[in-house]
């Protein structure tokens, strides 16, 4: 498709320490360099997009070892203040001049585990635009919803509730990730076919909030238990632009593999 593939490592709370995650994104650019016919390195049309989102105290070092191959960083998380007495938080300012170009917004995680509503993540989102840089906006739906058989519905207003606002110039820098929180974490990857009808649906979902333009130009991810062995399935799909992938990022070899699908 005309939508460039982008691939993304969400390292989540991990490693431990600031020498285990500079071991992690130097082996993994290494794999990189190793592999053939790689395009992740390269900016040129037809390349794979590759982002790592490293804990905050990581950010800038992270960023000196993989920019040199074409790879860039992300926050995984911003407050929506400027700035000010919010302790513990960190703003979109802060980021962005460490040298991210994007920023999860509404990962399940936080959505869950820190009370993140559609009305905060609406505003994080504007926030990560305003400050230039590219909001990846993760929504799905959980294990009791899927029972219930309203993936659509949640779906259709998390990306009609977290996007209010954003403007069609906007929405060239945003990227959707599709995780139903039932594969997060769990071994249990969506089927590739159903994804791409989750996927085709938020397209249709875009289409009525801006045009068809949007629908068809915004790239969206699948993300949920995305391994080497599963990620070729998925990215042969119509729909389907790229993978946030979680537990196999923190492997460098793994994450190679993912970034270099086959299709
Ligand atoms: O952000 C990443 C997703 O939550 C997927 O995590 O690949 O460990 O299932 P996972």
């Amino acid at each position: 498709s005309m939508r460039q593939p982008i691939m993304a490592g969400n390292w989540k709370m991990n490693p431990a320490t600031e020498a285990d995650a500079l071991n992690l994104a130097r082996g993994f650019c290494a794999m990189l360099t190793e592999l053939e016919d790689t395009c992740a390195m390269d900016a040129k049309e037809g390349c794979t997009e590759v982002v790592v989102f490293p804990p905050f105290p990581f950010i800038s070092k992270v960023k000196d070892i993989v920019a040199k191959y074409g790879i860039t960083v992300g926050a995984q998380q911003v407050y929506y203040e400027n700035k000010g007495a919010f302790t513990g938080s960190v703003a979109a300012s802060m980021v962005k001049s460490v040298g991210c170009e994007y920023v999860l917004c509404g990962h399940s995680e936080r959505r869950s585990l820190f009370s993140d509503s559609d009305v905060n993540i609406n505003l994080k989102v504007k926030k990560t635009l305003e400050f230039g840089m590219k909001p990846i906006l993760c929504v799905g739906e959980t294990q009791d919803e899927y029972d219930l058989g309203i993936t659509q519905e949640v779906c259709a207003m998390q990306v009609s509730k977290d996007l209010r606002g954003v403007s069609k110039e906007d929405m060239r820098n945003v990227v959707i990730a599709y995780e139903p929180v039932w594969a997060i974490g769990t071994g249990l990857v969506c089927d590739a076919k159903a994804a791409n009808d989750v996927h085709k649906y938020i397209r249709t979902i875009l289409a009525k909030m801006y045009d068809e333009e949007v629908a068809q130009s915004t790239r969206i991810q699948y993300g949920g238990s995305v391994t080497p062995e599963s990620v070729d399935g998925l990215m042969a799909m119509s729909d389907i632009d790229g993978c946030l992938v979680g537990g196999a990022s923190l492997f460098a070899d793994k994450f190679a593999r993912i970034v270099n699908f086959k299709s």
